[in-house]
């Protein structure tokens, strides 16, 4: 395995000269977080960043951070860029991304609305998405580098599909899996965005724990895409602002074991710096939050071949902004960490 260090990171000149990123929803929860670290990114510099508001306005919290304006939406101005990222509802996406490809932008959304690649699957789940941007690449970084390197389109994946898909696409791939996958998932509440509903908002959430969208939450058509097998998801509401934690079950197939998990794993994730394979000693969310990392864990009972495995990142850094900067720094030809790695 390799051992990632801040000096082994070799700051190329970009493929893009100088190259400059505009942010569309940069008052939300994920594109605050992607604002943050565009701002302090040693090789990128942030074109413009907008919001949906009429009034130009500035961000307390990104005060020295980010002191310029926060635009309204300005799609001629996002298309000055050399790369635009969505940081959307999927509905708002939908009706701009195609609108910016045509335009000849290269783009990253954040959003699910160009997640899924069957046309059925995406018209249940996002009805509001027309046909696929010409070249859309699934941004799931670690298992499609090279694609998203040249991409015109990224959709970037959704928090609890990277956890999820991750932890088992290398084991399906090599045919390690028997039988059902459930994954069992909590999320802190920053998963839902900033605007508060009846489900998320604190005196609900505080002191509780509720299973929510059982059977009819559109993530398990997108793990399912990545995985290429069915799985049961359950995702839970947990007071906590932000992490993801997935406990997943799976059966591995007669007479494999723990070791092939981690060799399988191992291989998969060699040149992964922000994958932690943690074996037996299980991750946890505060291990992960505020971190761009996905740390996954495993225990295999060598009797029944059971199998559990943890999955963990934050929502709004693996899961949403922190794997933009990394398919954004593969897009310009950097190093796949810059401006992640601290
Ligand atoms: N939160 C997560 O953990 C997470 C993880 C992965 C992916 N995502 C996806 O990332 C996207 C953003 O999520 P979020 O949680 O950051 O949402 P959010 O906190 O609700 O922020 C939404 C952003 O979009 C802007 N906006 C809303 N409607 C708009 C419109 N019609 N035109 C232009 N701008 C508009 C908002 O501007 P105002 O401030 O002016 O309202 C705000 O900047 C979503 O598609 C979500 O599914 C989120």
């Amino acid at each position: 395995m390799h051992t990632y260090t801040l000096t082994s990171m070799t700051l190329r000149p970009p493929t893009i000269a100088s190259p400059r990123v505009a942010i569309a929803g940069a008052t939300g929860y994920a594109g605050q977080e992607l604002l943050r670290l565009l701002a302090g990114h040693p090789a990128i510099r942030v074109a413009a960043a907008m919001s949906s508001s009429a009034e130009a306005r500035r961000v307390p919290a990104l005060a020295r951070i980010w002191d310029d304006e926060i635009q309204p939406l300005d799609t001629a101005r996002l298309a000055d860029a050399d790369i635009v990222c969505l940081a959307l509802p999927e509905h708002a996406s939908a009706a701009l991304g195609p609108q910016l490809a045509r335009a000849g932008s290269r783009v990253v959304d954040l959003s699910g609305a160009f997640r899924l690649r069957d046309d059925d699957s995406r018209a249940m789940w996002y009805p509001d998405t027309p046909a696929l941007p010409e070249g859309t690449v699934y941004g799931l970084t670690e298992l499609h580098r090279d694609a998203i390197a040249s991409a015109a389109f990224v959709s970037n994946p959704g928090c609890y599909p990277t956890a999820a898909i991750l932890a088992l696409a290398p084991l399906a791939a090599a045919g390690l899996l028997d039988g059902d996958v459930i994954i069992d998932a909590k999320s802190g509440v920053s998963g839902a965005g900033k605007k508060p509903s009846e489900r998320t908002h604190f005196s609900e959430v505080h002191g509780s724990l509720s299973a929510y969208g059982v059977f009819n939450h559109r993530h398990a058509a997108e793990m399912e895409q990545g995985i290429g097998r069915s799985v049961t998801f359950v995702p839970h509401l947990v007071p906590l602002n932000r992490g993801i934690l997935e406990t997943i079950y799976v059966r591995l197939v007669p007479g494999a074991g723990s070791a092939d998990v981690a060799g399988v794993l191992g291989a998969a994730y060699a040149d992964a710096p922000f994958i932690r394979l943690r074996g037996d000693d299980l991750p946890d969310i505060k291990q992960v939050a505020y971190t761009n990392f996905c740390d996954i864990g495993w225990r295999v009972d060598a009797t029944t071949g059971r199998t559990v495995l943890v999955s963990c990142l934050d929502n709004l850094l693996k899961g949403a902004a922190g794997q933009a900067v990394q398919n954004l720094n593969l897009m310009c030809g950097l190093d796949e960490r810059a401006g992640l790695w601290r």
